[in-house]
C-alpha cells in the first residue's frame, strides 16, 4: 500500500510535506507556478517582501563554499504594494497553498502588510530571522518582545495560519518561538541562515559586498535538526523544518526531530536533476515509510523522541 503523504499543517491541507523555502525560487511568479505544478511539492513559500521596496545589495551576494551556500542579497523585492498585484495574478493559477513570506521592522508594518495581502495568500511566513539586514530579520526577530508585538499585530488582522521563521543565531530559539506560539503564531520555521563571512586571502578583504551573510546548505543541516529536536519538546504547535535539505535521508532526519513537514531550499539550486530534486525526495522518503511498515507520514513525526 502506497502510504499517505497528506500532512496537515496549522489548518492547511498539503499533499506532500515537501515545502519550497522562501527566497529560493526570487519573486519570479512564473517560476512558482511551475514548481507548484510538481505534484511532490504540498507548498510554496514567496521571497520575502518588505514594506517599502528594496533593490539589495551590491555584487557579489552569493558565493558557493562547496558545502552549503553564503548569501547576503539584502532582501531585494518590490514592495508588498506592487508584489501585491503579482500574487493576485498568480493565486488564481496555482492548486496549492501559497505561503507569503513577509520581513517586517514593526508591529505597523506586520499589521499593514497582513491587512492587504490576506487576500491574495494561504498563509503567512514572518521573516524575522536574515542575519544581515539593517532594521529587519533578526535585528527584530533575537528579541522576544518584538517577536511578540510583531506577532500579535499580524495576527489580528489574519485567521490564516502563521508561521514565524526563527533564526539560529540567538541564544535561545525557544524563548523566541514562545513569544511568537504565545502571541498567535500556528506553526513555527526553523531555521533561517547562520550569520557568516568569507574572506578573500588574495584580495585580502571579505567576499560579499556586505561583508556579513547566511550560510545556508548541507553544512547547518545539524543545527537545523538540533533545533527542530528543541522546539518539539517544548511546544505543541507544528514545526516546519528547514536547513541543508537534500534528499530524502535529511527530510526524514528533520521530521524524526519533530517536524510536521520540511522546506527545500539551497538544494534546488545545485539540483543535478533539476525540479524532480522534489520527487526524488518523496519517493525515498515513500520506500522508508513502506520499509518501516508507516502507512503515513504523520506517523514519522518526533519518533526520534520516544525511542
Ligand atoms: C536575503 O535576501 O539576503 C536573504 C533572506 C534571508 O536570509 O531571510
Amino acid at each position: 500500500m502506497h502510504p499517505d503523504m497528506k500532512v496537515e499543517l496549522a489548518g492547511l491541507v498539503l499533499r506532500s510535506p515537501i515545502m519550497v523555502a522562501s527566497g529560493v525560487l526570487g519573486s519570479s511568479t512564473g517560476l512558482i507556478k511551475r514548481v507548484s505544478e510538481n505534484p511532490s511539492v504540498g507548498a510554496v513559500v514567496t521571497k520575502t517582501v518588505t514594506y517599502n521596496p528594496r533593490n539589495g545589495y551590491e555584487n557579489p551576494t552569493a558565493i558557493d563554499l562547496g558545502f552549503g551556500f553564503l548569501n547576503a542579497m539584502g532582501l531585494p523585492n518590490p514592495g508588498y504594494l506592487d508584489y501585491k498585484n503579482e500574487l493576485a495574478e498568480l493565486r488564481d493559477k496555482i492548486e496549492i497553498p501559497l505561503i507569503v513570506s513577509i520581513g517586517p521592522s514593526n508591529s505597523e508594518e506586520a499589521s499593514e502588510m497582513v491587512k492587504a495581502l490576506n487576500e491574495v495568500s494561504d498563509g503567512f511566513e514572518l521573516n524575522l530571522s536574515c542575519p544581515h539586514t539593517e532594521k529587519l530579520g533578526l535585528e527584530v526577530g533575537s528579541d522576544p518582545e518584538k517577536v511578540r508585538r510583531i506577532t500579535a499585530s499580524a495576527r489580528k488582522y489574519t485567521s490564516k495560519p502563521l508561521f514565524i521563521k526563527v533564526s539560529p543565531n540567538v541564544t535561545s530559539v525557544v524563548e523566541i518561538a514562545r513569544a511568537a506560539v504565545e502571541a498567535g503564531a500556528d506553526a513555527i520555521t526553523a531555521i533561517n541562515t547562520l550569520k557568516s563571512m568569507a574572506i578573500d586571502v588574495n584580495a585580502m578583504k571579505p567576499v560579499l559586498s556586505n561583508v556579513y551573510g547566511g550560510l545556508s546548505g548541507r553544512a547547518i543541516r545539524p543545527v537545523g535538526v538540533r533545533i527542530v529536536y528543541e522546539l518539539y519538546e517544548t511546544l505543541r504547535v507544528p514545526i516546519v523544518g528547514c536547513g541543508g535539505i537534500y534528499d530524502w535521508r535529511d527530510a526524514v532526519e528533520f521530521i524524526l526531530a519533530g517536524a510536521s513537514a520540511i522546506q527545500v531550499g539551497s538544494a534546488i539550486a545545485c539540483s543535478r536533476s533539476g525540479l524532480n530534486i522534489f520527487g526524488e525526495i518523496e519517493k525515498g522518503i515513500v520506500e522508508y515509510l513502506v520499509a518501516k511498515g508507516l502507512s503515513n507520514i504523520r506517523g514519522l513525526v518526533g519518533l526520534a523522541h520516544t525511542s
